[in-house]
Order: C-alpha cells, then sequence, then structure tokens
C-alpha cells in the first residue's frame, strides 16, 4: 500500500443552494410522527395563533439534502483537524451525548417543576460539580454562551457594590490578552475599562496593576491561560492586589482546558468566575448562543446570582430566585440540551479523567507548537512556555515574501483545515492561534504541521499564488465589509427579504 501523502487533496462540494425559505412549495410536507400514546393537546384560546407561521412547505427528502448540502459546503469537527481555532477550543463532541440530549427535547420550559425533577436534578448535580472543578460556593447555568456569563458576573459586580454602598466604583482592569468579552462586557454595564499591557515576558504586568488600583476600582477580570496560552503564575498576587483596594477578582476560566483538575479559580481567591461549557466541558459551540455558559461565585456573592436557580427542598428540587438576584440572564434555565451534554461528558470522565483531559490537552499544543516552530519562518513570541494554545506569528515569512497570515489560513483551507489570526489589536505581528485540545491524535498534529509547512513552502515559491488561494472552496475570499454595516445584516428571513430583496418574498 503507498503510504499516505503527508498533505492530503481535499475539494469542498459546491451546491448552488437557495435558502430554505426559497426552497419552499405549498402543500409540500414532511411526516410528523407523534410519540405512540402521546396525549392530543388543547391549547387555550388565548395562546393559539391567529394565523400559521410562514414556516418553508417542504418534504422530508428535501429538507434533508438542503441541510446536508450546506454541511457539505463547511469545515467543522466531523470534516477536518480543527485545531485552527485557537481559544475557541474545538474539541470532540461524543455523538453519545447527542442522544441524551435528544431524550429531553420534547420537554417544554414552562413545564410544571413536578414534571422535570430529572432535569432538575441534573442542573443541582452540574452545579455541584462545577463548584468542586473551580471551587465555587454556588454556579448560576442560565447564561447562553461564555459573554452572557462575563456579563452576568459584571451585572453581580456592580449589585455587589452597590449594596454595600460602594456603588461609586467605576471602573474594571482587564489586560489586553483576556478575551475581549471582558471589556466589552464591562463597558456595556457603564464602567470604565482600562486595560494591562504585558511586560517583557508576554505575562500580564504587576507593575501596571499596581499603579492602575485604587477607590474606583470595582474589579479585575481577567482571562488566565491568556488567549496567547500564556498561565501568570502570580495570578494570586493579582487578586490580591485587587482585595487590597475593595475590588473583585473575576475569573473568566473559558481557557480552563489545560488546567482542569490542576489549578482552581477559588483556591487563588477569586471571587467569581465562569466556564464555557460548549469549549471546555465539548458541547456544540452554536456561534455563540445558544451554546452554554456557567457563572460560579463566592458565598457573599451567591445572593445575586442571575435567577431563578434549582434548590433541593424537602425531597424535591424547586427554582428559586436568589434573595438579591440580578435577574434573568436568558430565558427560562439555559440551554438545557448542552447542560446535559456537558453533564453527561463530566460524567464519563470523573474527577481523574478530566486531569488527563487537561495533561493531554497540554502535551498535543507542545507537541504542536515543536512541529510548528521547526517552519522556516514560523515563530512563538515570549518563548515556549505555553498550556493548552498558542498564538504564532508568521512576521519573518511575511517580510520574507509579502504573504500575511490571512493568506496562509486561506490557502490552508484547500487542504480541509484552516485557522483563525487573532483578536483585533494584532498585537503579535501576523498572527495565527492553534489550540489542539485533548482530541486529536499524533497524526492529526503531524498532519495539520505538514498543511502549514506546505503551504508556508508555497509562499516561498510562489507567492503570488497563495495570495489568490483558495482554489478548492466552495466560495472564494468573503466579502467582510457587510459585518462593519448594520443596514447589510439580517439575523432573520424577514430582514434578508427586507434589506436584499427589495421588499419581495
Ligand atoms: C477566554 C474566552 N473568554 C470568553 C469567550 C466568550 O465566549 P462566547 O464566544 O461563548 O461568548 C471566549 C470565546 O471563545 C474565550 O475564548
Amino acid at each position: 500500500m503507498a503510504p499516505k501523502p503527508p498533505v492530503r487533496r481535499f475539494h469542498q462540494a459546491r451546491w448552488d443552494e437557495p435558502i430554505i425559505f426559497e426552497l419552499s412549495q405549498p402543500g409540500r410536507r414532511g411526516v410528523a410522527v407523534p410519540e405512540p400514546g402521546a396525549p392530543a393537546v388543547e391549547l387555550p384560546e388565548s395562546v393559539r395563533r391567529e394565523r400559521a407561521p410562514k414556516l418553508p412547505e417542504m418534504s422530508q427528502p428535501h429538507v434533508l439534502r438542503h441541510y446536508l448540502r450546506l454541511s457539505q459546503e463547511n469545515l467543522g469537527f466531523d470534516l477536518n483537524i480543527d485545531v485552527g481555532q485557537g481559544t475557541c477550543t474545538m474539541k470532540y463532541s461524543p455523538k453519545v451525548n447527542d442522544g441524551f440530549a435528544k431524550a429531553i427535547a420534547d420537554l417544554h420550559p414552562r413545564q410544571p417543576e413536578d414534571s422535570v425533577q430529572g432535569v432538575l436534578e441534573i442542573y443541582a448535580r452540574m452545579e455541584s460539580m462545577l463548584a468542586e472543578i473551580s471551587g465555587m460556593s454556588r454556579v448560576s447555568l442560565q447564561p447562553g454562551s461564555g459573554s452572557a456569563a462575563i456579563y452576568a458576573n459584571i451585572a453581580m459586580i456592580r449589585a455587589y457594590h452597590a449594596a454595600n454602598g460602594e456603588g461609586h466604583r467605576d471602573q474594571v482592569i482587564t489586560t489586553i490578552f483576556s478575551h475581549p468579552s471582558n471589556a466589552a462586557c464591562a463597558k456595556t454595564a457603564g464602567y470604565e475599562v482600562i486595560t494591562l499591557m504585558p511586560n517583557a515576558d508576554g505575562q500580564p504586568d504587576i507593575e501596571a496593576l499596581r499603579a492602575a488600583v485604587g477607590p474606583r476600582t470595582a474589579a479585575l477580570m481577567i482571562t488566565n491561560p491568556e488567549d496567547t496560552g500564556i498561565f501568570n503564575p502570580r495570578i494570586k498576587e493579582f487578586v490580591d492586589l485587587v482585595h487590597s483596594v475593595g475590588g473583585l477578582a473575576c475569573y473568566d476560566q473559558a481557557n480552563a482546558n489545560g488546567i482542569l483538575g490542576i489549578t482552581r479559580a477559588r483556591d487563588a481567591g477569586f471571587d467569581l468566575c465562569h466556564f464555557n461549557l460548549h469549549k471546555t466541558f465539548s458541547t456544540p459551540h452554536m456561534c455563540g448562543g445558544p451554546a452554554a455558559g456557567a457563572s460560579g461565585v463566592s458565598e457573599a456573592l451567591a445572593p445575586f446570582l442571575p435567577g431563578p436557580v434549582v434548590e433541593a427542598h424537602d425531597g424535591r428540587f424547586i427554582l428559586k430566585y436568589p434573595e438579591k438576584s440580578v435577574g434573568k440572564i436568558r430565558p427560562f434555565l439555559g440551554v438545557t440540551q448542552n447542560i446535559v451534554r456537558a453533564y453527561a461528558w463530566i460524567m464519563a470522565l470523573g474527577g481523574d479523567g478530566l486531569r488527563t483531559v487537561a495533561e493531554t490537552a497540554a502535551l498535543n499544543n507542545n507537541y504542536l507548537m515543536h512541529k510548528i516552530l521547526q517552519i522556516p519562518g514560523a515563530s512563538a513570541p515570549w518563548g515556549r512556555r505555553r498550556i493548552e494554545q498558542a498564538r504564532y506569528s508568521w512576521q519573518q515569512l511575511s517580510e520574507e515574501t509579502g504573504v500575511h497570515s490571512e493568506e496562509i489560513g486561506v490557502r490552508a483551507a484547500d487542504f480541509g483545515v484552516h485557522y483563525w489570526t487573532s483578536h483585533h489589536p494584532y498585537l503579535v505581528p501576523e498572527p495565527f492561534t492553534l489550540e489542539p485540545t485533548e482530541s486529536y491524535s499524533k497524526e492529526d498534529l503531524d498532519e495539520y504541521a505538514a498543511i502549514l509547512a506546505h503551504v508556508a513552502e508555497e509562499a516561498r515559491r510562489d507567492p503570488e499564488f497563495v495570495k489568490g488561494a483558495p482554489y478548492n472552496q466552495t466560495v472564494h475570499k468573503i466579502d467582510m465589509t457587510s459585518l462593519d454595516d448594520p443596514d447589510q445584516w439580517a439575523p432573520t428571513w424577514r430582514a434578508y427579504v427586507r434589506k436584499h430583496l427589495s421588499g419581495k418574498g
């Protein structure tokens, strides 16, 4: 048998597939099979629609074909080696857990508590597992994403200071390599944001923090390891410094994949933290929502948690608003199906398994880093000490060839993989951020590194060819200008018809 080539051939499917609403034909139907024995539900007059919703009318095969075609025009875990979504922690989401999620798909969020005791028990157990993993006292599973959990945390920080007569605290401190949703949420909540730059080692600078803290400090909101993959070993000193001026410390633990079972937010003194269940705990991302976030807090902040929370009471589980709750962050209880998936994932692994996940993720990252740094023109600013991800730079390659990092990422997609560069501001020149997680094998990592080495080689040989990529993709370069123009955004079919079909439809 011929050995597998280091770089495999790939060609994405191309379908001229319309939007599903454009495929609708009056009278077409799929098959709806009611559950055997399911009681007929008579809806009260007050909740009945006056007109049927304008859903697309489709037969089942047409629906299947439509979505399968769209999925073929995509890259994703089932098709490609997704290590190029650094800081998004794209790990394997076990199919068996989808089965558990499906099992509760027919529940309605307005069902009476007594009819969903099993789900509420999963919430209660999940809360206590995340409390143990983070060291926090209570956890809310309501947020629908990491940013929603960060917003819940800043809302609790504001409410806590106001309740203690400290409402004048109007500054939040963060670091440039903490995820930008920390700064964005603090700003949205009305705070002035102070951003610390790294020191010469790429670490958040404690002297800069010392200069920034004071009576106006409401909180420190920090990611660790940061989005560079660098862990701040002096994190407890940061927390102590903020506490010494009466501020709170809030830990963005969305990058927890390399530290599970090794360090805990509360042990470093943090008052609040959050996890992205759709990253660390394997559930699907789903475009920032419905994903699933979890906010954890110390005893002192527990009365401010978003509500309702699940509590055990007289042998049953009930929903309750904490005494000084900041209210709702998301409708109902959160993204229950993802919470069930994450619960199943943690239960399958157990405590030791979680630690193995972290160790494997760090090992994979360091192995991949070793391979990437052998490619001429690639570097990792601030050295090799990384946990579960790394932000690299093509600065040298770019200076020598004129090819930019984004162009290399697009050309890599011609081989069935891709990468994300970095958040603005591009502090690392010509950046690219890789996070292999525990899900990928050595062969996967070798293949990924071989693709980047191949593209870097192409850039030296024929820069214009790389700049002209992609060649094997469904779409050529995506025009990003519409992303900055609210007049072009079409989050719904109705908006699409209004804005792009000139009122037709
Ligand atoms: C460290 C960190 N914090 C927060 C977030 C925001 O999470 P979300 O995209 O679910 O809003 C992310 C996103 O991946 C992240 O990497």
